[in-house]
């Protein structure tokens, strides 16, 4: 299997797991291309869920286009769950996320569920946290005083770009990726992060910080996994 239908099977295994909630609830739904196997698995299923909050602009677009209600996180009191990937993630369910660029949307909208249910593919699984770069989302102002702190830390830094809108000319250069938020995204690489509920804290107090896409105060209470002998579940 490669990976997209590794992402398949997972998506359609949180189908089966957010099924098994009493009709009417409110669900929580990420983004990126796991969560968006997720949402057409359970499309047809919609009408057993009163509505959805969403993580990202790419999401909100995706579900409307299926049919979901959308509410808006401030009309909603209850999370029983909220489903979503992850860049990586470690046996203690701490993760980094934000590869999709969500990260602050995604955390908020994790602090408001009951339940956090990761789903990806065994290649996101790691001892330790840090291969994959560790996005921070900043106040564009900020991005020089913010980026000697995290070098501080021992981090190489470098600014999130998009394609250019010039991608013709070579050369262009290219623009900052702008989140959903209006922020930009520093990407953290050379991290080995063995404790990271304390460095989530410690880059959360840097000024200019808007999320750091380290979750281990919100991290995963149930990870569904899927490998080439299909889906494990993981408490
Ligand atoms: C987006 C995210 C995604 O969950 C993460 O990047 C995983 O994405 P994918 O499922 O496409 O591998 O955090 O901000």
């Amino acid at each position: 299997m490669n990976q997209d239908q590794l992402k398949q099977l997972v998506g359609v295994a949180a189908k089966d797991e957010v099924l098994k909630l009493p009709a009417g609830q409110v669900l929580g739904v990420g983004t990126g291309s796991t969560a968006n196997c997720f949402i057409d698995a359970l499309a047809p299923y919609k009408a057993h869920f009163s509505g959805a909050v969403s993580s990202s602009n790419a999401t909100t677009e995706r579900l409307l286009k299926h049919g979901f209600k959308v509410l808006d996180p401030n009309e909603v009191s209850v999370l029983p769950v909220y489903v979503d990937g992850a860049d990586e993630i470690d046996p203690a369910g701490h993760m980094i996320k934000g590869g999709g660029g969500a990260l602050t949307r995604e955390k908020i909208i994790a602090s408001m569920a009951q339940q956090f249910i990761c789903i990806c593919d065994a290649t996101k699984q790691v001892p330790v946290l840090g291969h994959f770069a560790l996005p921070v989302e900043i106040i564009p102002l900020a991005r020089g005083v913010v980026t000697r702190e995290l070098e501080r830390l021992g981090g190489k830094v470098s600014l999130r770009a998009t394609k250019s809108i010039r991608a013709d000319l070579d050369q262009t250069p290219s623009e900052p990726f702008v989140s959903d938020n209006g922020g930009w995204i520093l990407d953290v690489a050379g991290l080995q992060i063995s404790h990271p509920l304390a460095l989530e804290s410690q880059i959360n107090q840097i000024a200019g910080v808007i999320t750091v896409g380290l979750f281990a105060k919100e991290k995963a209470d149930v990870l569904l996994v899927s490998n080439e002998s299909g889906i494990s579940r993981i408490v």
